[in-house]
């Protein structure tokens, strides 16, 4: 077969980001223009300010894309393009941009869904993975428990019922003064802390064992500092940070081996921008090793938000069939699986 050359785009929060990828596995150029600086200010990311970022920045960042992988539009086969979930007017320029693009060089255009895009990250880290496989998608808005059936197949086996585990991570870094993006500054401080100077909860749900709940333990920390400073008290960032990110990679990782258990599958998949938390690798490898199961995880940068992802997914939407019209919409609250 002929090789598929994808350019894909992604502004779906506040990365702007543009890449090549051939035939879903091969990065011929990986740009991203981060706006994190502009939101820390804010304290997060402020929905108006990203899209303005985005259409400022999306036609230099999609020419680097170009110029990087040392083609023209003319060498593009489709374009890929986010377009659901995430904020609804940063996920407008990127769309608008992308059919623009395939009207104007009259090409397909395949629209994805981001979350897709985090578990296709790992097509490009490891070039030999297949499905079936069981993944853990752990971002700032999603925590998903999904079994991947075959490529562009998902059966999704619980979910977070509140906030996802990004999201709590970023809301206690806010509250224990690390400020923003949360994750990794926890994760920094929680080295130099005891994980068991608090004894935060872990969050079962009655009726799906592998759904997740992430703020009951966001308010024991909000509670127990609170009581702290009250009683005038001093608090211990890093034990707090450590504390809560045991808690969090504790439930992570107990929920997906008991998947594993009841599915009997052998391969397990992190994916998203908390896969790239030191902690859950580290317990995740353990218990992966103890149960002779393969474990695979993108490196840092393809954690988080950025557009070779996409056009891994895009990739093999195209070669399933999945092409988008001229009516494609940005769906803010598009569900994994969904069309
Ligand atoms: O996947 P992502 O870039 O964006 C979404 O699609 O949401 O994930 C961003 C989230 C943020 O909540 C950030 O705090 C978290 O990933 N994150 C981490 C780490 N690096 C990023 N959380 C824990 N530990 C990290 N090292
Ligand atoms: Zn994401």
């Amino acid at each position: 077969m002929e090789d598929v050359k994808i350019l894909a785009i992604e502004s779906s929060c506040d990365e702007t980001a543009a890449a090549v990828v051939v035939n879903g596995r091969e990065v011929l150029s990986n740009v991203i223009s981060s706006q994190i600086d502009l939101h820390t200010l804010y304290g997060g990311v402020v929905p108006e300010i990203a899209s303005r970022k985005h259409i400022e920045n999306i036609n230099f960042v999609i020419e680097k894309a170009l110029s990087d992988a040392g083609c023209t539009l003319d060498d593009i086969d489709a374009i890929g393009v986010t377009y659901g979930p995430g904020l609804v007017g940063a996920l407008l320029v990127g769309v608008a941009e992308a059919k623009a693009i395939a009207f104007a060089k009259d090409i397909p255009l395949v629209g994805v869904n981001h979350i897709e895009g985090h578990v296709c990250a790992n097509y490009v880290e490891d070039k030999t993975l297949e499905p079936p496989f069981l993944c853990l998608i752990v971002s700032g808005g999603h925590t998903h428990l999904v079994m991947v059936e075959d490529y562009c197949q998902y059966k999704i086996l619980g979910k977070s019922r509140d906030d996802a585990a990004g999201e709590a991570f970023d809301k206690v870094a806010r509250a224990i003064g690390l400020g923003y993006p949360g994750g990794p500054k926890i994760d920094k401080a929680a080295k130099d802390g005891n994980p068991n100077a608090y004894d935060f909860p872990k969050a079962k749900i009655a009726d799906n064992p592998f759904d997740f709940s992430f703020s009951g333990v966001k308010s024991a920390v909000l509670n127990e500092l609170n009581a702290r400073t009250m009683k005038g008290e001093e608090i211990v960032t890093e034990d707090v940070a450590a504390s809560f990110q045991k808690s969090v990679v504790e439930t992570l990782v107990e929920r997906a081996m008991l998947a594993v258990e009841e599915t009997g599958v052998k391969k397990i998949v992190l994916a998203g921008g908390v896969a790239s938390n030191t902690a859950l690798r580290k317990l995740f490898k353990e218990e992966c090793e103890k149960r002779g199961l393969d474990f695979y995880y993108p490196s840092p940068e393809l954690c988080t938000d950025n557009a070779v992802m996409i056009g891994s997914a895009a990739y093999f939407e195209y070669k399933n069939g999945t092409r988008h019209g001229w009516d494609l919409n940005a769906i803010p609250n598009l569900k994994l699986g969904e069309k």
